[in-house]
């Protein structure tokens, strides 16, 4: 039994980006929905190693944007250019294929499988050998089924959940089930992390405990973080840089201290309460 799992175990994989060098750019990107301007004319960067914030009013268009980065939607302009390479038309299982996973907004786990099985499918997607993965238990597939379950156990480990790893989830309180869908989201070995606002509906201690997560997973596992909160306490203490977004525009772009003190910041989103 390995009772601490090893920090270079849980590493990222090695995408070929030097920290601090750029990992992904939204270029000049714009969607609508029928007459909706969810998004316009937006562009920012996301640097490989730091934790980067996106945050705005309700309906600016975050959800939207993150939904453009792992190509669950095609803006109608502009593009993302993701370790270099320009996107053409992609679907989310490449992205989860090129490194980068998500966390929804709304839990959206398998309510009635436990915290292993949810964490266990996180890792179809690295499955070499099909996705009949529960029934393979013979050969390679035996050998490749003991190490995903070697991944899940260590990422099992690192969250603190063993106490609930048979647990259904549905019948788990909601902070845990964020920490289960993050878990699930880890077993992707991402290089990039997409999190809408996993700390949306938690108490305090659960919301520190989500922070200590997301500051381990981007310390220890050199995974890069794309951030939504509301929290403005949070987002200052976790994130290197903040992106600020009001109805579907960008209005400020940098370090915590600099986005708090910008008057536009101020007026659109810190004076107001949620
Ligand atoms: N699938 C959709 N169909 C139609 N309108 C949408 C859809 N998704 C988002 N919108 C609209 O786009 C705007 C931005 O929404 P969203 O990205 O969810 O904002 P946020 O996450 O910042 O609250 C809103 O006006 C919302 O109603
Ligand atoms: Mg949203």
């Amino acid at each position: 039994m390995n009772l601490r799992p090893d920090p270079r175990e849980l590493a990222a994989p090695d995408d070929g980006i030097a920290k601090g060098a750029m990992l992904l750019e939204v270029k000049n990107v714009s969607l609508s929905f029928g007459g909706v301007k969810a998004i316009t004319n937006i562009s920012f960067d996301i640097l490989k190693g730091e934790i980067r914030a996106i945050i705005g009013p309700n309906g600016a268009g975050k959800t939207s944007m993150l939904n453009v980065i792992n190509g669950f939607y095609t803006p109608q302009q502009g593009t993302i250019v993701f370790r270099g390479e320009e996107r053409r038309a992609m679907k989310p299982h490449h992205a989860v294929r090129q490194g980068i996973a998500r966390t929804f907004q709304n839990v959206a786990l398998f309510k009635g499988m436990s915290t292993l099985d949810n964490i266990m499918a996180g890792r179809s997607v690295k499955m070499k050998r099909g996705l009949g993965w529960q029934m393979l238990w013979h050969g390679p597939a035996l050998a490749e089924e003991i190490e995903h379950r070697e991944k899940v156990e260590e990422i099992i480990d690192f969250l603190e959940i063993q106490h609930i790893r048979r647990t259904p989830v549905g019948k788990l309180p909601y902070g845990l089930q964020k920490r289960v869908e993050l878990g699930r989201a880890l077993a992707m070995e991402p290089s990039l992390l997409l999190l809408d606002e996993p700390m949306a509906g938690m108490n305090l201690e659960e919301k520190e405990d989500m922070s200590r997560f997301i500051i381990d997973v981007n310390q220890q596992r050199g995974t890069t973080i794309a951030l939504i909160e509301h929290d403005m306490g949070v987002v200052m203490d976790l994130s290197d840089r903040v992106v600020v977004l009001d109805y579907g525009k960008k209005i400020a772009d940098g370090v915590p201290d600099a986005v708090k003190a910008n008057k536009q910041v101020i007026d659109a989103y810190l004076g107001v309460a949620h």
